[in-house]
């Protein structure tokens, strides 16, 4: 099987696909002997459905990934059990609180009127093209780390500034995937000679820390002084009471914790978004009737006034524009395989015996693109297929739509994540007509992301505002 994975490794996600339609949706996968690439691949959603909330307890993150990721260190991704329960339990506490929606509605709108606008406007007023991709990257890096530790990185600024710590997170990423792929001794081997892609991880790491440590040590040294007051509502403050509070801190290594926990949420929240908001724009370019739609949604439904932001009350007015992020999203989830190892030997609904030897990848990409779930037109960008007749957003379970993972480690920040990306792309929609550079070849990279390989090339029109009836 080894040289028809090679000669597709360049559409392995659409090559997977193909294989597994043909097998029902599951297939056993034989590599060389000793390369350990054996594996189980499926996009049934029974068996997603299995592992990820019926025998929830069967496959936990487990210590092949831990090592993998070890750059996450203890943060939510990467742990198991108690921790990852306080992890949870916290962060959740948290986003609920009615304070935090209003800072994620401040933070959310500041970003765009104060970073994304100007660099669009100018990138419009200039005609000069563009890699929208990489625009979104920094809009939601600037805008997590503001909302996570109350700085501004200013990557998003005019003359588009090298920050090192946000590119980091594309190397890290790239790094990961071929750790997925390579056999452990090979990639330590590589990590121990510090060279090829576990170089670039490295310096992702230092980037991170580099970043990250003295950010803590500055909101630390506030808090101490008090100069954070109790009426804020502050997330880094409420993440250092929380693990005070915690019966098994371990108070010597409250910076690694908070290391570890900010930069998991970074993680979580800077490439989802944004490579949503990527594919979307694509999208939209190549369904230009579906983007006239969301146009008169947002004539319709938004009435602004000059001077008036968006905020969460009117995007959530917007179903037909979050019918069409979910559509990005079914077609190009983010996060497109997941991969689990049993801790005892199962049997799938599919019939297919697992062990604790056997890894398990979950495509999730395939999943949104089977004909027995979403019917003949799987392959087209329909945002109609989302609304109900009552005209309210459908619901769909989560095995048979994955884009936000399933059971009990559901994505917290999913509610999150549609408020942003709706407030950036109806903003942009309002105010420019997005036009592709001709010529691009648009592909998923090979990275655990779903980014587009090579960014997303556009040029923008300026539009005249949409005027409110
Ligand atoms: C388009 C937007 C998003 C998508 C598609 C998405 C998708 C996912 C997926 C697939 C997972 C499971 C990952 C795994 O277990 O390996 C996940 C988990 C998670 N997401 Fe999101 N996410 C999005 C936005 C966000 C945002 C904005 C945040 C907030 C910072 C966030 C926070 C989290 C957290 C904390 C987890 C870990 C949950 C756990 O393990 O218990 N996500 N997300």
């Amino acid at each position: 099987m080894l040289p028809g994975l090679i000669q597709n490794a360049y559409r392995v996600h659409d090559f997977a696909t193909d294989v597994l339609i043909e097998t029902m949706g599951t297939i056993e996968f034989h590599g060389p002997v000793l390369a350990n690439l054996n594996m189980l691949i499926t996009s049934d959603p029974a068996n997603i459905h299995h592992i990820l909330s019926r025998n929830f307890s069967n496959y936990p993150k487990g210590l092949e990934l831990r090592k993998i990721f070890d750059i996450l260190g203890n943060g939510i991704f990467n742990v198991d059990s108690e921790l990852w329960e306080f992890q949870r339990k916290t962060t959740i506490s948290l986003m609920t609180n009615a304070k935090f929606q209003t800072l994620l509605e401040r933070n959310t709108w500041d970003t765009i009127e104060k970073g994304l606008l100007p660099i669009l406007d100018a990138f419009a007023r200039q005609d000069t093209p563009f890699d929208l991709q990489d625009i979104f990257q920094r809009y939601s890096f600037d805008a997590i780390i503001k909302l996570l530790l109350d700085h501004n990185p200013r990557s998003l600024s005019i003359g588009l500034p090298h920050v090192p710590c946000e590119k980091a997170f594309n190397d890290a990423m790239y790094a990961l995937l071929y750790r997925h792929i390579l056999p452990e001794g090979c990639w330590k081997m590589q990590k121990w000679l510090q060279i090829g892609k576990e170089k670039k991880l490295i310096q992702a790491q230092e980037a991170f820390d580099q970043f990250l440590y003295p950010c803590i040590s500055r909101k630390r040294e506030e808090l101490m002084n008090q100069t954070i007051k109790d009426e804020d509502f502050n997330l880094f403050a409420a993440y250092v009471k929380a693990y005070n509070q915690w019966n098994n801190r371990d108070s010597s290594n409250i910076q690694k914790f908070l290391r570890d926990t900010f930069l998991n949420l970074i993680f979580a929240g800077r490439d989802t978004t944004s490579t949503t908001l990527t594919w979307f724009f694509w999208l939209l370019a190549k369904n230009p009737l579906v983007e006239a739609r969301i146009r008169e949604e947002i004539q319709q439904q938004l009435h602004l006034k000059e001077d008036e932001n968006l905020n969460t009350e009117k995007t959530r007015k917007l179903v037909y524009l979050h019918g069409a992020l979910c559509e990005t999203l079914r077609l190009f989830p983010t996060l497109s395989l997941q991969r689990k190892i049993p801790l005892e030997y199962d049997i799938l609904p599919s019939g297919h015996r697992v062990s604790p030897n056997t890894r398990i990848v979950l495509s999730f990409y395939t999943v949104g693109r089977m004909e027995t779930i979403w019917g003949k037109d799987c392959l087209e960008f329909k945002p109609e297929r989302w609304i109900t007749e009552r005209g309210s957003i459908k619901h769909v379970p989560s095995f048979k739509f994955p884009a936000f993972n399933a059971g009990p480690r559901l994505c917290i920040g999913k509610e999150m994540g549609f408020i942003q990306m709706k407030m950036v792309a109806a903003t942009i929609i309002q105010n420019y007509q997005v036009q592709l550079v001709e010529g691009q070849i648009i592909s998923p990279s090979s990275s655990i992301i779903l980014q587009v390989k090579n960014g997303l090339k556009v040029r923008l029109v300026n539009r005249v505002p949409v005027q409110s009836s």
